[in-house]
């Protein structure tokens, strides 16, 4: 039996993720479901983020659909309490260094984005972002110095072996894509994104088919918004990855729309599908929320944990049909609510 464990969290989490079940039920009939609560909810039900029964059942688990979290209610909390510790600790306990973010544009949306059509059109991005190190796992602490000023700190580091575990995915996407490798760092600066630089560049000699180019940060996200079409997969760390694919999303039309996989391996493995959106405690309750990047997050969950791309690819072209319909929430100009977005794309699967 083929274990499904539902973290739904806080926020719009819940509201997202019965869209996605609702779709992933449809299209994958007879899976077995368990939820659990995480982030704020965990925290509600048993006085912390991860209750250990939750991480257990992710252990156990084929793969894991994930909401969001991010419960304002509980940001004063200390930092091992706070919802979004739950989220750090479940992707090292599961080992998903790999996040996959595909930004894409459904033609529907082409029209719809902030940047003009002609500099979307065709956006078809992967950006692969490392997930388990960085500044976000990095030593860290607080203190007061000997000037009597209180300073944080956050140590970014990578080894090699992190390095070249990432490089490795994002080699191998751009080999089954279109061939380009795009490396982002801060190089000129930064000792972290030398290290970087040198391991993913030996690399280069063993994916012939692959062509690498670096770009510091700082360009890669104004080029992101200049010419986003040049690029194919990006790879990146943690903290760039996850600012430059909140920019990415804009691209896209909204962030509800992009989806996320976590992953310790290529296919065949457990892994930890999600939204790239968080909790949007500011819209959270409403029924506001844009149920697609969930759903999109479903159809990984069935590409990469499942092994099952026809389905996959049934529940995009849902997405996109439903999208060529007019049906839009707020976050696109529309008025549907979650519940009759996700009924939209329910109608539309063939
Ligand atoms: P956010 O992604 O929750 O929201 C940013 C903006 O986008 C808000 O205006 C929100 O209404 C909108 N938005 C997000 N998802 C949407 C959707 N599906 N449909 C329509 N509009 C949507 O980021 P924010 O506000 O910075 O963070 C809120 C909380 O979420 C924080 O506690 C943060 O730490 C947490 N967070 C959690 C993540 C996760 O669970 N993976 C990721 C990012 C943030
Ligand atoms: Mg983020």
């Amino acid at each position: 039996m083929t274990l499904i464990a539902v973290l739904a969290g806080d926020g719009i989490g819940p509201e997202v993720t019965a869209e996605a079940r609702r779709i992933l039920e449809a299209v994958r009939p007879g899976l077995d479901y368990q939820e659990a609560p995480v982030g704020g909810a965990g925290y509600l039900a048993s006085g912390h983020p991860l209750p250990e029964a939750t991480l257990d059942l992710a252990k156990r688990s084929d793969a894991v659909l994930f909401g969001a979290i991010g419960d304002p209610r509980f940001e004063k909390l200390e930092r091992a309490l706070r919802p979004e510790a739950a989220l750090l600790s479940l992707r090292s306990e599961l080992g998903l260094f790999a996040n996959i973010r595909p930004a894409t544009i459904f033609p529907a949306l082409a029209s719809e984005s902030t940047l003009k059509p002609e500099v979307v059109d065709g956006l078809d991005i992967v950006i692969v972002r490392e997930l388990t190190g960085d500044v976000y796992f990095g030593e860290k602490g607080q203190r007061t110095n000997a000037a009597g000023l209180r300073e944080g700190h956050d140590l970014m580091r990578y080894d090699e072996s992190e390095i070249r575990r990432i490089a490795t995915v994002g080699f191998e996407m751009a080999k089954r894509r279109k061939g380009k490798l795009c490396s982002v760092d801060k190089a000129n600066v930064l000792e972290t994104s030398q290290v970087w630089r040198d391991v993913v560049t030996s690399m280069a000699a063993d994916y012939p088919d692959v062509t690498l180019t670096h770009m510091y940060v700082d360009n890669a996200a104004m080029q992101m918004v200049r010419a986003p079409t040049q690029f194919d997969v990006i790879v990146t760390g943690n903290l760039f990855g996850d600012i430059l694919s909140d920019q990415a999303s804009m691209c896209a039309g909204s962030i509800g729309m992009l989806p996320s996989a976590s992953l310790r391996a290529w296919s065949g493995d457990t892994g930890m599908y999600e939204p790239i959106h968080g909790s949007a405690p500011d819209i959270a309750g409403q029924g506001k929320a844009n149920p697609c990047a969930a759903i999109l997050s479903a159809a990984m969950l069935v590409r990469h944990s499942l092994d099952d791309e026809a389905s996959a690819q049934r529940i995009e072209a849902a997405v996109a049909a439903a999208l060529d319909t007019g049906a839009r929430t707020a976050d696109l100009g529309g008025n549907l609510s979650t519940r009759e977005m996700g009924d939209v794309v329910m109608r539309a699967l063939v």
